[in-house]
């Protein structure tokens, strides 16, 4: 299986004042294609921390980090936010469409950011997912499970490698959370790597394999183990 995400090594501190507050420690990781990971952790464990540097959002960290077989450090920023926009997907742990555009323009967003002709289209997805009724709708006229879903498609707009959810479920029913987790697993079904966190154990156990983040390290453990 060709891995999509490498990880030796990594440490990440926040400076608060005098004090280093340690957050990850000797963390290693990988995820190849097709694979459903998820994780989960007590609150400030470090999750979200974790997956905005794997996302390319924070680049202050210490050890090695490989993304499609390449090395972040090699990478320069213009590189680096081509890779982000083309390959990684994120669903964000807080609420995350623009609100002064409709769902449509959101999901299209990412396609308009990358310029050029990107395959598929915002339509096309909401379709597929059976969402095209609120195609035109406005972020604050549709319910919190459909903006989740929402920010989901637009994660999956330029057909990303790499999906990463932070909460994705956060705050919806039990129906909701697991049209999201249909959502989820029907893109790794598809190839993408699908990088989850997750409170939730019930939701946590849908995926391939369930991580606990821990004392500034991830362990492992077989599904079902949680
Ligand atoms: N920008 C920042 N500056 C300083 N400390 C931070 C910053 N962001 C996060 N932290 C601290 O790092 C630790 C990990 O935070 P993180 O957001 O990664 O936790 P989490 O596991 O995602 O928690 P939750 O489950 O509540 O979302 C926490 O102690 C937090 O207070
Ligand atoms: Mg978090």
């Amino acid at each position: 299986m060709d891995k999509i995400v490498e990880i030796s090594g990594l440490g990440k501190a926040y400076t608060q004042g005098h004090e280093q507050i340690i957050v990850l420690e000797e963390l290693d990781f990988s995820i190849s294609r097709g694979e459903f990971v998820s994780i989960v952790g007590p609150s400030g464990s470090g999750k979200s921390t974790f997956l905005n540097i794997i996302g390319l959002l924070d680049d202050v960290y210490s050890g090695e980090i490989k993304l499609f077989g390449r090395k972040l450090e090699d990478l320069d920023e213009s590189e680096k936010a081509v890779l982000r926009l083309k390959n990684i997907g994120f669903v964000f742990q807080f609420d995350s469409l623009l609100p002064e555009f409709t769902v449509l323009e959101n999901i299209e967003m990412p396609a308009r950011l990358l310029g050029g002709d990107v395959p598929g289209s915002g339509l096309d997805l909401l379709k597929r997912f059976g969402l095209e009724v609120i195609a035109d709708k406005f972020p604050m006229d549709i319910s919190g499970g459909e903006k989740q879903r929402a920010a989901m498609l637009r994660a999956l707009r330029n057909g990303p490698a790499l999906l990463i959810a932070d909460e994705p479920t956060g705050n919806l029913d039990r129906h909701n959370s697991g049209v999201i987790l249909d959502d989820l697993k029907r893109a790794a079904g598809l190839g993408a790597a699908v990088l989850m966190v997750t409170h939730n154990e019930e939701a946590a156990r849908r995926a391939d394999r369930v991580l606990r983040m821990g004392g500034g390290k991830l362990s492992g453990g077989p599904a079902n183990a949680v």
